[in-house]
């Protein structure tokens, strides 16, 4: 770091810790009862990486009006504070300390808004783990999300991630988004084809990226259960299997993700690093002729999505270590704190020296898909 960044930082620093977050912190603790607000908070607990980063502010929420009411009544205070969402904390890498606000929202409300012949309409708060989420469908006979049973993270972050796995995708079953605009302090409620998802994509880290508090995902779900079992990996597993059930189908989803994605428990990682890359039909048929075991998913319109993973793998970077931090045995696109004391700068660097290989071999550029902060 040259001296006018680390100037930079130290002045960020004691804004941050001594001015802005005590007076926040003062008027706060006077109003408030549920809601917890720490000073200098740790966030080894809120990383699936479990790397070491410090927050200056961390304000955790069971009830969506109380914060609301909280930055409406001290709105240009809080307007001046640097901020982020966190949910499971399943999908970023923190690089280093956070100078700033994380919002925690812990909400838990489930309910059923309405239903037709065909479909059911369920909203889920933004702090609802999603697997107890797919759970709760499943019990109350509400399909179409078994696929995407024990991805990390929740409700809110389902939205924001678009998240997806073994052929489906959450934003075709999401019928609307309800959020708080960040800086004019409104509720707005989006339908899901003005949220523009798309893979691993949305509305919410483009345009209103760190501009918006989501407070509930409402979720169209089928009254029948439709089996999808065409990706690989599941038409294997069902093979001999006939009558196939919902519960029967997260069964198989996960004990699929237990054998090939390491457990954040046993070592710290936050799933896929980066994302498949997309290509176009020249730089699609060069690299098949030079690589004819290429892995791909034909796209519409003449593009080609690579599997990431099989790249890395063919760099023979499977079990490869940088100080801590290496590229899981089994998945090469999942990077793993192996040690359990890697720090977030080394996962990156890892990170990066896997994007260069990568780069030199197949002129690729890999882009994460983990935020990194
Ligand atoms: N492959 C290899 N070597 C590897 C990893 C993969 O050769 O080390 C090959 C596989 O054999 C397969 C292909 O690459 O032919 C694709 O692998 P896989 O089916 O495991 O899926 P993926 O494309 O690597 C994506 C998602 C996962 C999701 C799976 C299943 C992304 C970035 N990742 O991985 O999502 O679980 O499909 O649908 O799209 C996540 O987002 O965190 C995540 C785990």
């Amino acid at each position: 770091m040259c001296k006018i960044e680390f100037y930079i930082v130290l002045i960020q620093l004691m804004l941050v810790n001594y001015i802005i977050a005590p007076t926040f912190y003062l008027f706060l603790s006077s109003n408030i009862l549920l809601m917890k607000i720490r000073r200098n908070y740790c966030l080894k607990e809120h990383n699936t990486f479990n790397v070491e980063a410090v927050a200056s502010v961390f304000v955790e929420f069971s009830i969506d009006d109380e914060f609301i009411s909280y930055i409406l009544s001290h709105f240009d205070k809080f307007k001046q504070i640097k901020h982020i969402v966190l949910g499971e904390g399943s999908n970023l890498l923190f690089t280093g300390d956070y100078y700033g606000m994380i919002i925690h929202p812990i909400t838990k409300y489930i309910s059923i808004k309405s239903e037709n012949d065909s479909f059911c309409f369920i909203e889920a708060a933004a702090g609802v783990v999603w697997d107890d989420f797919i759970d709760w469908t499943i019990k109350n006979k509400a399909y179409g999300l078994e696929n995407l049973s024990l991805i990390p993270g929740t409700v809110g972050a389902s939205a924001v991630q678009n998240i997806g796995a073994y052929g489906a995708e959450v934003g075709d079953y999401i019928d609307s988004v309800k959020y708080v605009d960040l800086h004019t302090g409104k509720i707005v409620n989006i339908m899901a084809n003005q949220c523009k998802f798309s893979y691993r994509n949305s509305i919410f880290k483009n345009e209103l990226k760190d501009q918006v508090l989501i407070l509930s995902v409402t979720y169209k779900l089928f009254k029948k259960s439709i089996i999808n079992i065409e990706y690989a990996d599941l038409k294997k597993y069902f093979s001999e299997n006939h009558t196939i059930t919902a519960e029967d189908l997260r069964q198989a989803v996960i004990s699929i993700r237990n054998y090939k994605l390491p457990d954040p428990k046993t070592f710290g990682n936050a799933g896929s690093f980066f994302k498949n890359p997309v290509i176009d039909k020249v730089q699609f048929e060069i690299l098949k002729d030079k690589f004819p075991d290429l892995r791909f998913y034909e796209l519409a319109n003449d593009y080609y999505k690579l599997a990431a993973g099989w790249l890395i793998d063919n760099c023979g970077l499977k079990g490869f270590e940088h100080k801590g931090a290496a590229v899981h045995e089994n998945q090469a696109l999942v990077l793993i704190n192996k040690t359990g004391n890697a720090s977030g700068r080394d996962v990156l660097e890892l990170a990066k020296i896997v994007q260069m290989k990568i780069n030199e071999k197949f002129q690729i550029n890999l882009e994460p898909e983990v935020i990194i902060l």
